[in-house]
């Protein structure tokens, strides 16, 4: 089916007992009609994957997309998949390993919430994939508590060809007030490209994107709001290319630019073999569903 109008939602973890998102196909059933009453015209499935939790293949991914979508004809899935960064992509990208979104171009890429790799590392991560011809979309950054707080991390990314997601419920201040800041910094200084739910149920984290969608609206004009709610998304699902930079409207300060280089010191230690844990010792994935 193809989508011809609404939003598009590039992260949603819709799929039955893959991960920590919807537990039945009933929950993903109801998560596909919120959806579709809130003004969604597709879908991108992407539950996680992560070595140790959540070792969900691309074959296994593919059959539970199909089977969502051989269930209900109200809204299109697109096969995706969340995949936590891993010390192997700093080595080598094997493009066919990787369950990019549609099968395309772009890889969502999730860090650790509480810490991010050190600065080169990130960089050759990105310039590997890139390499590899995949473009990162990297998941909502102001959940991250080092990237909250150190745009220029980012900005350095962006540069290496590094996309951002934001998602929804920070930018309706459910996860704070903190949080819904950081993300308008973001938009203001040109570093995110998507907005998307991350929806895990019906209930808590619901696959809705209009009350965010109004938000932007408000706060920086319908024009970004359809850029970052539907144009670009529309354009990954199509494995096109997007636009770099948003229209940044502010230059980082200089201190975020001293900090980016520090991001990844042992005040933040980077570790991504450690599966399901912070480095304060406290669930960083299924327990904060990430
Ligand atoms: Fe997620």
């Amino acid at each position: 089916m193809p989508v011809t109008e609404g939003f598009i939602d590039v992260h949603c973890h819709i799929l039955p007992g893959l991960d920590d998102g919807a537990p039945s196909m009933e929950d993903s059933l109801r998560m596909v009609a919120i959806a579709r009453d809130d003004g969604v015209a597709g879908i991108v499935a992407t539950p996680h994957i992560l070595q140790g939790l959540y070792e969900n293949s691309c074959e296994a991914i593919g059959l539970a997309t199909s089977e969502l979508q051989l269930s209900q004809d109200a809204c299109p899935i697109y096969q995706g998949a969340e995949m936590r960064v891993t010390r192997a992509l700093v080595d080598s990208v094997d493009r066919n390993s990787l369950q990019l979104i549609n099968g395309k171009t772009h890889l969502l890429l999730e860090l650790p919430s509480r810490s991010v790799p050190p600065l080169d590392v990130m960089e050759k991560i990105v310039r590997n994939l890139r390499a590899a011809g995949v473009i990162p979309l990297i998941a909502h950054p102001e959940r991250n508590l080092v990237l909250r707080d150190t745009p220029c991390y980012m900005h350095r990314l962006a540069i290496h060809g590094a996309l951002f997601q934001v998602t929804a419920m920070s930018i309706t201040s459910d996860l704070g007030n903190d949080v819904r800041r950081s993300v308008f910094r973001m938009i203001r200084y040109g570093l995110v490209h998507v907005v998307a739910s991350d929806a895990h149920d019906p209930l808590k984290r619901p696959p809705v994107l209009s009350r965010a969608f109004h938000v932007i609206c408000g706060e920086f004009g319908q024009g970004k709001a359809e850029e970052l709610f539907m144009e670009n998304p529309l354009k990954i699902i199509n494995g096109e290319g997007i636009k770099k930079w948003g229209a940044a409207t502010a230059a980082p300060h200089r201190k975020d630019i001293r900090t980016a280089e520090t991001a990844g010191d042992s005040g933040h230690r980077y570790e991504p073999d450690r599966v399901g844990a912070g480095t304060d010792g406290t669930a960083c994935c299924s327990g904060q569903g990430y």
